[in-house]
């Protein structure tokens, strides 16, 4: 097989590590072996780089590209709103369009606020949360990740030693910089114990208990049977916000979310990345009396991108061919069969793994075949060894996320498929010995 070579891509790296700090606009773009790639163009489910290697994408974008690169419609969507302008500080129909397609798709969903980031629509559901209940105090979960602010980016990758208890843990830091203050109010619990969160519940002082109902940021970890039901339950009974952190999961896993395919209904629920394919969209939905607390006088939620119309035009456009159904089940056929492929070479070359999560969202971890059920059990894997098989991947035209994330999207095929699993035996072989 010959090897992709990525000599571009460093030279340019290189020149832009001049002038953007670090070379990139996102930490968690940089420090990619062999070098972070600098991308001309995308096509269904390839990247062409500026060598011009192309290359089978599962980064998609981290999440957002559901439909492949470059979808027809929704790119014809955005240019017939761009061509009515571009921003007005009112209302635009294509607003109240992609807010309805939400509400219908969505089972929390009785109204919805748009804004721009996965990160900003947290923060709001946070708000309202304290606002509702009088109370401070948020519940998170390690190796669970919300945003990059302050009052939240804690816990998301701790060390073992820096985490502490199991069942009481640290708050960890995620960032120098981090005012500890924010830090104060947030509680930070195991994931998967219902036991632990209960206790904490019953004090009746909790505002809101935040969590990835599936842990996609950590080893596509599913609940725990009963476990999101005991979870609602806790929180209705102690008169606690539940919300559901859908920005992976949501419009991935179905055009309903998570909460849809586990049938466990939160109050809020924030959504990012797929909602669009890849267009800057991120949406807050749930009760109508929680959400209607961001009226003038009360509940402030504000940006001047809010809502964009090119972007709302784009989410429409995305929403209308997610909810044919037939991008799911191309996902769900060719997700499988890469998962079952993926572990059966791996096996098959006595190297112990697990391959686990939803076929839009998998992850694969090595060095342990045992079930991952929470973020201490993905420590147990070997990170190390996984880094060097996606360097491997690379080289020869698969890119998958170095944490073990693998994303899909409609426009992975059969062919597609049988071409990754050829490159996994091969980087398998030549990269893990
Ligand atoms: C579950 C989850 N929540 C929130 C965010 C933050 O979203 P954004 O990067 O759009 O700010 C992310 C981003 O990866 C995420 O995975």
């Amino acid at each position: 097989m010959a090897l992709n070579t990525f000599e571009k891509s460093k030279a340019a790296m290189a020149r832009g590590g001049k002038i953007l700090a670090g070379g990139v606009n996102s930490n968690f773009r940089a420090g990619v072996t062999p070098t972070p790639l600098v991308i001309d163009r995308g096509e269904g489910a390839y990247l062409i780089d500026v060598d011009g290697n192309k290359i089978i994408d599962y980064y998609m974008a981290m999440g957002p590209i559901i439909l492949g690169h470059n979808p027809p419609t929704v790119i014809e969507a955005a240019k017939r709103q761009l061509d009515k302008g571009i921003i007005f500080a009112s209302q635009v129909e294509a607003e109240f369009e992609a807010a309805e397609w939400v509400q219908k798709l969505v089972p929390c969903a009785e109204r919805v606020r748009f804004a721009g980031s996965g990160t900003e629509v947290v923060q709001a559901a946070f708000r309202i949360a304290r606002a509702a209940t009088g109370r401070q105090i948020i519940v998170k979960f390690e190796g669970h990740y919300h945003g990059w602010l302050d009052n939240v980016l804690l816990s998301v990758a701790p060390s073992l030693a820096a985490a502490g208890s199991a069942t009481a843990p640290n708050t960890v830091a995620a960032s120098p910089g981090m005012d500890p203050m924010a830090a104060k109010n947030m509680v930070v619990l195991p994931w998967n114990d219902l036991a632990t969160l209960q206790a904490r519940l019953a004090k009746r002082d909790v505002a809101a208990v935040i969590m990835e109902p599936a842990m996609c940021n950590t080893s596509a970890i599913h609940p725990k049977a009963g476990y999101l039901e005991g979870v609602r339950k806790a929180c209705t009974e102690t008169g606690t916000v539940l919300i559901f952190d859908e920005v992976i999961t949501g419009f991935r896993v179905s055009a309903g979310g998570a909460q849809k395919v586990l049938g466990v209904t939160p109050d809020l629920a924030s959504f990012g990345k797929a909602i669009a394919n890849g267009f800057p969209v991120a949406a807050l939905a749930g009760r109508a009396d929680l959400m209607d607390q961001m009226v003038p006088g009360k509940v402030v939620h504000g940006g001047t991108y809010n809502g964009h119309p090119v972007t709302m035009a784009a989410t429409t456009a995305t929403l209308v061919e997610l909810a044919k159904g037939d991008v799911y089940r191309k996902i769900e056929k060719q997700g499988r069969r890469l998962m079952d492929g993926i572990g059966t070479i791996l096996r098959d070359h006595q190297v112990p793994n697990r391959v686990q999560g939803f076929p839009g969202i998998f992850h694969v971890a090595l060095g342990t075949s045992e079930p991952i059920t929470d973020y201490r059990d993905s420590l147990k894997s070997d990170k190390a060894r996984y880094v060097k098989l996606a360097g491997t991947m690379v080289e020869r035209g698969v890119r998958a996320l170095e944490r073990g994330a693998w994303f899909l999207s409609g426009a992975h095929d059969d062919e597609v498929i049988d071409r990754t699993l050829a490159v996994v035996e091969d980087s398998v072989r030549e990269g893990l010995r």
